[in-house]
């Protein structure tokens, strides 16, 4: 038996834990890299071979379902445990997994389909997460699929049979937010103040992401998003107060819980709800991984859509031209109205910056006819056709405000912008303050 001097045995750990995901035999069945000699990221690539992608529909306006798998339909109770943990199933526990799976909602597609619906909206990310993280939002790699939830022949099957049922599918993706393995240096016991200089980064155990790189580095000048605040002007204060950054892949400049008042740019820039860190996601390189993770998703399982989380989170110019390489790479898999909604945590004001070309207050158009009619190219807005960031809305909660006003609850139910509480008015000012204009065809295309 030969010793290993301790020194040496760290030395070893360390490297096995910060090496990139490398093809890995023994996550073949999950990893969607299947390039086996490929080190970068962006040399990660797998295909789904010998397969007729299927076709994206002529519009979206469709009877659409949305689940969790986890609570939906155990049909392999064998990955229950996957991690073989304590805490991870139990079916009475609202917080540990129910053991639902792809398997399971497959066995159920006749129920669905059986009450009209066409398209299914699975909550939460297929991609790994922690034993116990059943909703699916604390990603830990873009690349390799959660064991809870099914192998890449599963997932292949279920999508492949919605197909020969004529239905769609529509996965979340969680751009720029991942698990919790970060802290900030001098408060991991209290939450960290927004700090335009950055913290120092504590892990909070050995766990690492693989593909993007952390570093406390200052970098002396850094090339900042454009910012928007929350009633639909673009910020122009912010020129002196972010100059320098760290030449860190993710964003450290403190954390903002889920809800509360808070600047929109302090929300894009810091860990989420304390518990979901931030990618850089305005960092070239880091968008580059974003972009191609993505597109290698739509590679290995032909799904029909992304389904953005927490959208208003993502700077607006990397989820435009995410938007945009997305489009273009669904092309390549048949796939001329790949969908892409997303979540609308806050007014429409500043919601209306992100759904297609972006507008501010300044550019609404009041005359609805000019609206519908497709030649509202003559009008102005915040980006190209081809940047379209979001095409609508899947949560919008300028619509849950009115739906909850109509059910008679009361509370705090005006955001920056919301349009009056009458529904026919409320989807006339929708149609003034939003750009719901298909990416694709240059077609007016609501998808709200
Ligand atoms: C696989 O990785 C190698 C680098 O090891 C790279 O040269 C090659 O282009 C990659 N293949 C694909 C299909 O991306
Ligand atoms: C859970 O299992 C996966 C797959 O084997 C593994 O990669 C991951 O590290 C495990 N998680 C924990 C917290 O042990
Ligand atoms: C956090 O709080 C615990 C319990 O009070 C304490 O033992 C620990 O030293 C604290 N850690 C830090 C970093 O302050
Ligand atoms: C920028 O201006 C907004 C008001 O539009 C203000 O609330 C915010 O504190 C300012 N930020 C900085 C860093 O000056
Ligand atoms: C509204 O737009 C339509 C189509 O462009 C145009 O024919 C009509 O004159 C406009 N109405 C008003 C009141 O400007």
């Amino acid at each position: 038996m030969v010793t290993i001097p301790f020194g040496l045995f760290v030395f070893i750990a360390l490297a096995a834990i910060t090496k990139a995901l490398k093809y890995d035999a023994e996550q073949a069945a999950f990893n969607l890299n299947q390039n086996q000699t490929a080190t970068d990221p962006l040399d990660y690539w797998g295909e789904w071979a010998d397969h007729e992608f299927f076709p994206s529909p002529p519009n979206w306006r469709m009877p659409m379902y949305s689940l969790f798998i986890d609570r939906f339909v155990n049909g392999d109770p064998s990955n229950d445990n996957a991690n073989g943990t304590q805490f991870e199933h139990d079916i009475l526990s609202t917080s540990l997994r129910n053991g639902g799976d792809v398997k399971g909602l497959q066995d159920t597609l006749d129920y669905l389909q059986g009450m009209g619906i066409r398209s299914i909206y699975i909550i939460g990310s297929p991609f790994m997460n922690m034993p116990w993280g059943a909703d699916g939002y604390s990603v830990l790699d873009l690349t390799l699929l959660d064991r809870h939830l099914g192998t890449i022949a599963a997932w292949r099957n279920l999508i492949a049979e919605m197909h020969r049922r004529k239905m769609y599918v529509v996965m979340d993706n969680t751009f720029a937010t991942l698990g919790d393995l970060m802290g900030f240096e001098g408060y991991l016991n209290e939450s960290t103040p927004f700090d335009p200089e950055e913290h120092n980064v504590v892990w909070k155990s050995e766990m690492r992401y693989h593909d993007f790189q952390q570093s406390d580095d200052e970098l002396a000048s850094c090339d900042y998003p454009r910012f928007w605040d929350d009633s639909g002007h673009r910020m122009t204060n912010l020129t002196d107060y972010f100059v320098g950054c760290r030449d860190s892949e993710f964003d450290q400049y403190g954390e903002v819980a889920s809800f509360g008042n808070y600047q929109e740019y302090e929300r894009q820039l810091s860990k989420f709800a304390f518990v979901q860190d931030r990618l850089r996601e305005w960092r070239p390189s880091v968008l580059a991984k974003i972009k191609h993770f993505s597109c290698m998703t739509i590679a290995m399982l032909d799904i029909d859509g992304f389904r953005i989380d927490k959208a208003l989170q993502v700077t607006i110019d990397a989820q435009g031209a995410w938007s945009n390489h997305i489009r273009q790479c669904a092309k390549r898999y048949n796939k001329d109205n790949f969908y892409i909604p997303g979540e609308i945590v806050s007014g429409n004001s500043f919601g209306a910056i992100y759904i297609g070309r972006g507008m501010e207050p300044g550019m609404a158009e009041d005359n609805l006819t000019k609206v519908v009619s497709s030649d509202g190219h003559n009008r102005e807005y915040i980006r190209d056709l081809d940047n379209s960031a979001l095409d609508g809305g899947a949560f919008h909660y300028t619509v849950y405000r009115a739906l909850t006003r109509f059910l008679g609850m009361d509370g705090t139910f005006a955001a920056e912008g919301d349009p009056p509480v009458n529904f026919v008015e409320t989807w006339n000012a929708l149609l003034q303050t939003n750009d719901m204009t298909n990416a694709y065809t240059g077609e007016f295309d609501p998808r709200q």
